[in-house]
């Protein structure tokens, strides 16, 4: 059973550290549970939480916070090639990934260590060194808040982007996702060495699933702040995607600047190096700052504000804005 509880702090459960107050919380560890909770008492407000690992929030929340902590993973179909597993939605990704790395199922080893739980990660279609989840995803079960009824949706449906679904956008706050199925690979693993300085990084070694993990969470573990030490959100920003010619413009003033084909004619360039450019990389107030390691992430100092993170990722927003004509967008949900 799920016991609702009231006007409780949601400093445990967002690795921003904020400290504001919802003011009705459930823990949800078995997905019927979570359906006879809502049958009970319908909320004008829901928001979904599962690590609270890319939500930033600026004033107390007015509502109902469901945590979501099913567990469970299935083998549900295999063949000598590929094995299809179902996960439910409360699962940490990065035990999951271990999960497979330890069954030496391939797919998911680029996206290791990426903080939060199982089902966050089709709402923004998390990726991370060349792959995505939408390039494993094969479905996911959802409640309906509406109808109070399970529904599937397939990779279509979903309409996967660049940090993006249909999730994030058109049915935003319509469904919670209670289990996600993937398709995985078996021994031998297609892999995907291509990004930045993976290959570089696996020179002399075999590039298996596990190999490739390992740099990961290398890399991963020296550029970014690890949440439990330091109160952050991952990137702050989304890469900006821009037009080929605006990039020409960009180049005339930026010689130097980095960038990445998106798709035929756009362009996408890091953020992380816009806001490095104007100077912000390590630079704090109100006892938020952006890391001194990575500027596409901003930093909670000890006892800061949401609405003082937001305060600084808008000036940001606007520098941008106002120096390279690009308009940033949140990557972090912002309540
Ligand atoms: N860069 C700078 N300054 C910095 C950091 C990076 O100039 O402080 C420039 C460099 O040119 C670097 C480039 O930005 O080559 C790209 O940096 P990085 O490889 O770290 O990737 P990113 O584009 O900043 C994206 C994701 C990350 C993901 C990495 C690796 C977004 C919004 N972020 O970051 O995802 O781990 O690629 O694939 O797409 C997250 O979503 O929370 C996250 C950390």
């Amino acid at each position: 059973m799920v016991n609702f509880k009231n006007n409780i702090s949601l400093l445990p459960y967002n690795t921003f550290g904020i400290n504001v107050k919802t003011s009705s919380f459930i823990h949800v560890r078995k997905t019927d549970h979570l359906l006879n909770a809502l049958k009970k008492k319908s909320f004008e407000k829901i928001l979904v939480i599962g690590q609270g690992s890319n939500v930033l929030f600026t004033k107390d929340y007015p509502g109902l916070i469901i945590l979501m902590d099913n567990h469970g993973i299935e083998i549900i179909k295999e063949n000598q090639k590929e094995v299809i597993v179902k996960v439910q939605s409360g699962e940490n990704w990065h035990q999951f990934v271990l999960w497979c790395l330890k069954n030496n199922y391939g797919g998911v080893e680029n996206l290791a260590l990426i903080p939060g739980k199982v089902g966050a990660a089709p709402i923004q279609n998390i990726g991370a060194y060349g792959v995505e989840i939408k390039d494993v995803f094969l479905s996911c079960n959802t409640l309906e808040l509406s109808s109070l009824t399970f529904k599937e949706f397939n990779p279509d449906e979903c309409s996967f982007g660049y940090r993006d679904s249909v999730f994030k956008s058109k049915l935003k706050g319509k469904y919670i996702i209670t289990s996600v199925t993937l398709k995985l690979q078996k021994y031998p693993h297609k892999v995907n060495v291509s990004y930045g300085n993976l290959e570089k990084i696996l020179k002399g070694k075999k590039k298996t699933i596990q190999n490739i993990a390992e740099s990961v969470i290398k890399i991963r573990s020296s550029k970014l702040p690890d949440p439990k030490i330091i109160g952050n959100c991952g990137s702050f920003f989304k890469n900006p995607i821009i037009s080929k010619s605006q990039l020409k413009d960009l180049i005339k003033t930026f010689k130097e600047v980095p960038f990445y084909s998106h798709s035929k004619d756009k362009i996408k360039i890091p953020a992380a190096w816009i806001i490095e450019k104007l100077g912000y990389k390590g630079y704090n107030e109100n006892k938020v700052g952006v890391y001194k390691n990575h500027s596409l992430v901003l930093i909670n100092l000890g006892n800061a504000r949401g609405k003082d993170v937001k305060l600084l990722a808008e000036k940001i927003r606007s520098k941008v804005l106002d120096v390279f004509s690009i308009s940033l967008e949140y990557e972090v949900n912002v309540w």
